[in-house]
């Protein structure tokens, strides 16, 4: 993944626990190099071993992590730059859930390697919607969990996320209604 992943890891880390402990969890994740270039393409074993390793060191589960980290997402993003891309792909949190994948495709336009996952969402008749979550990536639907509760914020909305049962198909699924 593009190091602006892992810095937002470090961010989170660094933010919440301190210099000391982002320290630790990088010997712990014994990599060769821990600065990241926001713009630069890394190895996805650097993320999950990060991830893991800030499990370990924090005495988390790495659900619990990546749930963190899929909330601060959402602001560390605006801080980085692209509140103005964000602003552009909605107005509503249903507007802004039906443009992710275009927004991810403008993120690609100046990160050419990007691995974007995909989304649709799918209304229901009673108001709340299904969000489909696509990804070539394992184990990461905790992070759209968090996601998604920092988009709530964003929106001002009360939101009821649920990550729905397996029903045999190839991808994940969250009922999200406001309340
Ligand atoms: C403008 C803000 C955003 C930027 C710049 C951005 C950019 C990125 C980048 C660089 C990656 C790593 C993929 C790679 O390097 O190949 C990623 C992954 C991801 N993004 Fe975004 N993203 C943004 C907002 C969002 C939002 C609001 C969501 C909400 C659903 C989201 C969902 C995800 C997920 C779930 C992944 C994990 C990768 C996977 O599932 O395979 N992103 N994004």
């Amino acid at each position: 993944m593009y190091g602006l992943v892992n810095r937002a890891i470090q961010g989170l880390v660094v933010e919440k626990f301190g210099q000391d402990k982002w320290r630790r969890i990088c010997e712990r994740a014994e990599l060769q190099q821990t600065n990241f270039v926001a713009m630069d393409a890394y190895d996805d074993a650097i993320t999950y071993a990060l991830v893991g390793a800030a499990s370990a060191e924090l005495e988390l589960d790495a659900a619990a992590v990546l749930e963190a980290f899929g909330e601060y997402w959402t602001v560390y993003t605006i801080d980085e730059g692209y509140g103005s891309l964000l602003s552009m792909m909605g107005d509503t949190l249903e507007e802004f859930l039906d443009n992710l994948d275009s927004m991810h495709a403008r993120v690609g336009a100046t990160m050419p390697q990007l691995v974007p996952p995909s989304f649709e969402r799918e209304p229901r008749p009673d108001g709340s919607s299904v969000l489909h979550y696509r990804s070539d990536r394992a184990g990461l639907a905790p992070m759209v969990l968090g996601l998604l509760r920092g988009l709530a914020k964003r929106f001002t909305v009360d939101l009821e996320i649920e990550h729905l049962e397996p029903d045999g198909s190839d991808h994940e699924r969250f009922l999200v209604r406001v309340r």
